[in-house]
């Protein structure tokens, strides 16, 4: 289920302008990678190509491979829509639909999709996906009340359940703890370290603690200037990305001389 994500020459644009420089990656099934580095060095764009959300915005577009186990997700016969249900997205700020339940969150992208679900089958998903997420206890007996009254912290566990509810491959995270109190976060990184039995995680965060915490394998984006593409400077075991970096650049980031 867990699948190999590889990254060839890797450039993505916004219009004209190249956001993003020749990554080469190769993220292994069942780790969780973090991506870390200044502000405006291009985490997010580059997360948010590998599940073709890039390309919603217009003139936004990407160069080079990006490979799912092998096939590659830009390919012109390949479905963008399938290729984000195999690769979910979780982002900054928890996003539940507001007026659905509970429950219609986490089937939300059965329903985009247009999957019909009997009612056995949709319990199921519900309940598999909630417990995948440990949100099940907190929230098994309001499962039909709406979402948005969860706290933050359930909130950003609920998007997670509604991305896992889906059975997808890897699962991409941008800062998903980083509007949550640090017990919220702690069970988010909680989740993150079980999830990686299942799924390809890869994490963007400013945190280097959780970096360490919760990432196998942690790579660091840099960017040289205001207009330059920001570009892979090291992609390491995330102990020695810490400890013992090759990269000048990874030193003087990690050990707090600049950014
Ligand atoms: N929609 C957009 N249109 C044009 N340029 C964009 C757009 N989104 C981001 N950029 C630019 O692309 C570059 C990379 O931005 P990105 O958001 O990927 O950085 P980041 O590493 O995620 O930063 P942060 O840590 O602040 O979230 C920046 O120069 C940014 O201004
Ligand atoms: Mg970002």
């Amino acid at each position: 289920m867990s699948k190999r994500i590889q990254a060839n020459d890797v450039d993505v644009y916004y219009g004209t302008f190249k956001a993003v420089e020749g990554v080469n990656i190769e993220i292994a099934p069942r780790t969780v990678t973090a991506f870390i580095g200044p502000s405006g060095c291009g985490k997010t764009t580059f997360l948010r190509s590998i599940n073709r959300m890039h390309e919603v915005l217009p003139g936004a577009h990407v160069e080079g491979e990006l490979l799912l186990d092998g096939e590659n997700i830009y390919a012109s016969n390949v479905d963008p829509v399938r290729v984000r249900s195999q690769i979910g997205m979780v982002f900054q700020r928890p996003n539940p639909f507001p007026t659905m339940s509970i429950r219609d969150n986490v089937l939300a992208g059965y329903k985009l999709n247009g999957t019909r679900l009997n009612k056995a089958r949709a319990d199921e998903i519900v309940e598999k996906s909630l417990r995948g997420a440990n949100l099940w206890n907190e929230v098994k007996d309001r499962l039909d009340k709406p979402g948005s009254g969860l706290s933050g912290g359930q909130q950003q566990r609920l998007c997670i359940a509604r991305s896992i509810a889906v059975e997808p491959n890897v699962i991409l995270m941008d800062e998903p703890c980083s509007a949550l109190d640090p017990i919220s976060t702690l069970a988010v990184e909680d989740l993150i370290n079980e999830l990686k039995e299942e799924y390809t995680v890869i994490i963007v965060t400013h945190n280097m603690q959780q970096a360490a915490r919760v990432a196998d394998k942690t790579a660091f984006f840099n960017i040289q200037g205001v207009g330059e593409p920001g570009k892979l400077i090291e992609f390491d075991e995330t102990n020695t990305i810490f400890n013992n970096p090759s990269n000048q650049q990874t030193e003087d980031y990690v050990s707090g001389r600049f950014g």
